[in-house]
């Protein structure tokens, strides 16, 4: 597989690459965002990387951006003490750097330099587990790279005056780089159809399993893994590690007095996702639309809890989740919380029947969780095909008395029955 270019270590052997955050808080961006939480949550990105070691970090403020080089020459040659002292080998700059301020940036630094995107994509191939997922990550990096080429190319052209119609030995060799990467695109976008079709397949043959799904979705680092991990037993890699679930985990779990159903862990949520990244994200995220209920699980002890919870519903609509799936959200670390706080959110908590406290670490409020949303189940009702060999006359008899059954066929060994029935139903059907 090829990995992105801008790749940061070739993982030879246990070399860590020393590393610097900077989080530029530019006064005339009216998206920005709370410089700390937001360097705190890059910081977390960084060290989403295993061979990253972060050195230090800074909250960089800025007027205006420069073009050319980002930061004004006094912050440059400021940092450039700093980098040396700490021996920095990678500069992140969290926010979006033009091709031609990171030539400049890397030049003045001497070190390499990645934007957010890059830092993202990185870690989006570090973690991609399924064939699908390592294509579509290798697919946003070729996206970004070939707009990254174009972008030099512009800037090229308006160098020389703006006419276009002058061909420099520089045009020609991106041009015939765009050439190569739009063919590897073609050949990954052949490859990634395939996949997508088997795995359409195996979602079909899943949805004939008579299981409900309930998945598991949330900012990234909100506790989906540890609580997955919690209601499962399952050891599914739960570190204080972003991104830890690139592709979605499924195991089936039976709720205490309830069906059983499979839970679903699911990739973090990020706010700023490059838009080169979202396809890839959103096919980490097909199970979600599948899901017969969304738990949206938020990390209520975060300052920034209420945005994170925004760009998360934001995102399950933009991915067109139906609106009549049920959803709760799920407030967790609630043992994180200072007393009355704590108190107040769970009071709060139990005036809203779609929210619950909880702690996926103490185990508080899981009880709940788990018949609250076997409870939700009862109003939930599936298709499916069952087969009833012929002596299995009760069993039949009994689906007919509750007018589950849409369609029977009789076959060699018995029958085929077509049922739609929720999930009580069903939990019953098996205890029989
Ligand atoms: P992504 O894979 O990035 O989407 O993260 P995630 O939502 O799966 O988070 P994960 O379960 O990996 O938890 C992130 C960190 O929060 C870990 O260090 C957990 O130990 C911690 N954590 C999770 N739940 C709780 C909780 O209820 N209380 C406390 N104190 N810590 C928690």
């Amino acid at each position: 597989m090829s990995r992105p270019t801008f790749q940061i270590d070739d993982t030879d052997g246990p070399k860590f690459t020393r590393a610097w955050v900077l989080h530029p808080d530019i006064k005339n961006n009216n998206d920005r965002r709370l410089a700390e939480p937001a360097l705190a949550e890059a910081i977390a990105l960084a060290e989403a990387l295993p061979q990253l070691e972060v050195e230090g970090a800074d909250i960089v403020p800025l007027r205006t951006v420069s073009a050319g080089m980002l930061f004004g020459s006094g912050k440059i040659e400021e940092l450039k003490r700093k980098f040396e002292d700490a021996e920095v080998e990678l500069v992140l700059v969290d926010g979006s750097v033009t091709p031609v301020q990171q030539r400049n940036l890397e030049k003045a630094w001497g070190v390499k330099l990645l934007d957010r995107t890059g830092l993202i994509l990185e870690i989006f191939s570090d973690r991609a587990a399924t064939r699908e997922g390592v294509l579509q990550v290798e697919m946003a990096a070729l996206n970004y790279q070939r707009t990254r080429l174009v972008r030099a190319w512009t800037h090229l052209e308006r160098q020389r005056g703006g006419l276009g119609f002058v061909g420099g030995p520089g045009e020609t060799q991106i041009e015939s780089d765009r050439r190569a990467i739009d063919e590897q695109l073609v050949r990954l976008r052949r490859q990634l159809d395939k996949v997508v079709k088997t795995r359409a397949l195996h979602r079909a043959a899943r949805a004939k399993v008579p299981y409900p799904i309930v998945a598991l979705v949330g900012y990234t680092n909100a506790g989906k893994s540890t609580l997955f991990n919690r209601l499962t037993g399952a050891d599914v890699m739960a570190k204080d590690m972003l991104f830890a679930t690139l592709d979605p985990t499924m195991r089936s779990l039976v709720l205490p007095d309830g069906p059983e159903i499979i839970l679903s862990d699911t990739v973090g949520f990020i706010s700023d996702l490059p838009t080169e990244l979202v396809a890839a994200f959103r096919a980490t995220l097909e199970e979600v639309l599948a899901a017969d209920i969304i738990c949206h699980v938020r990390d209520i002890s975060h300052a920034e809890t209420e945005e994170q919870a925004q760009n998360v519903r934001d995102i399950l609509t933009s991915l067109g989740v139906p609106k009549e799936t049920r959803s709760f959200e799920v407030w967790n670390k609630v043992d994180l919380l200072a007393p009355d706080r704590a108190d107040a959110v769970r009071a709060r908590a139990e005036r809203d029947p779609n929210v619950l406290a909880i702690s996926a670490v103490t185990g508080e409020g899981l009880e709940q969780l788990q018949s609250v949303v076997a409870e939700a189940l009862q109003g939930v009702v599936r298709e499916t095909d069952l087969e009833l060999g012929f002596d299995q006359g009760k069993e039949r008899a009994w689906l007919f008395a509750q007018e589950v059954v849409l369609h029977e066929e009789q076959t060699d060994t018995g029958f085929v029955l077509t049922v739609r029935w929720s999930a009580q139903q069903e939990a019953q059907f098996q205890r029989l």
